[in-house]
């Protein structure tokens, strides 16, 4: 059996050619296809990449924020922190986990809370539609620092869950959420040193009610307190612009 060439044609050179051509243009469509469904699928997890990389650097950031504000240097000799109010922003903005590790570090376990003495007089429960409104003006102006559970922020914001002076005579936190406090304060064992500055925009009733709100909740069992107690203590101290120390208020 011998191969015979078909006459008149050349050699086979041009058809392999030909197929040679064919097959490069298939392995370059094929790879342009290739290309472009790569580049459809990478769009969208790449913009989540992009996202996922700036909560992250958010979050070291304010963890470096953090870490920065509670160092050995800003601690009085009691252990607490001397944190400005403007960097107060700095540390709610931070995760409370890493708030935690970096105390947890820093200082030892606050010793557990005694309880809050109880009031000499009846215990009057304060209605639900008070405790409700009061809930409400907590949410807006004290959650950010005294936490939605009320304990705090220790060394930096105290707690007012089982804190005397938040049972006690309504008159001193009246003073203070109106002009704000600032001073050594001891807190169920832990010293504060920092400030809290005046709550603005709130009404006699919204002081009233957000006392009377944190007077029934997180363990604490103090009576209700009135517009006109707020009222009262509000025009005796009118004028007043500077912050309350503690040291004037009695407060150690
Ligand atoms: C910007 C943060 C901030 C806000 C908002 C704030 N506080 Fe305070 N609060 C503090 C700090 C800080 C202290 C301690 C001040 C010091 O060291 O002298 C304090 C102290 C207190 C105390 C006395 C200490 C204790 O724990 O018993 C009470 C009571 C209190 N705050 C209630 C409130 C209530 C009620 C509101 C809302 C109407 C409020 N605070 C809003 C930061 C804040």
């Amino acid at each position: 059996m011998s191969e015979q060439p078909s006459p008149g044609s050349r050699p086979l050179l041009p058809g392999q050619i030909a197929s040679w051509l064919r097959l490069v243009c298939l392995i370059a469509a094929a790879l342009i296809v290739t290309a472009y469904a790569y580049l459809a699928v990478r769009q969208a997890p790449d913009e989540d990449a992009l996202r996922r990389k700036a909560q992250k650097d958010l979050r070291a950031e304010n963890a470096k924020k953090a870490q920065a504000l509670l160092t050995e240097p800003a601690r009085n000799a009691d252990g607490s922190y001397r944190i400005p109010v403007k960097d107060a922003t700095a540390l709610i903005a931070a995760d409370n986990k890493v708030i935690a590790k970096i105390q947890a570090a820093a200082a030892p376990a606050p010793a557990p809370a005694p309880a809050a003495p109880a009031a000499a007089e009846a215990f009057v429960k304060a209605s639900d539609d008070q405790m409700k409104r009061g809930a409400a003006v907590y949410a807006r102006t004290c959650i950010a620092c005294h936490q939605p559970t009320g304990m705090g922020l220790p060394p930096v914001f105290p707690p007012i869950a089982n804190a005397p002076i938040v049972v006690g005579n309504p008159e001193l936190p009246i003073k203070f959420i109106l002009q704000g406090l600032m001073g050594p304060i001891t807190v169920n064992g832990t010293t504060y040193n920092s400030m809290m500055p005046p709550v603005a925009g709130v009404t006699d009733a919204d002081v009233a009610d957000v006392l009377t709100y944190v007077r029934q909740s997180f363990g604490n069992q103090g009576n209700p307190v009135s517009a006109d107690q707020v009222k009262a203590v509000r025009a005796a101290t009118a004028g007043r612009t500077a912050m309350w120390t503690t040291a004037e208020l009695g407060l150690k």
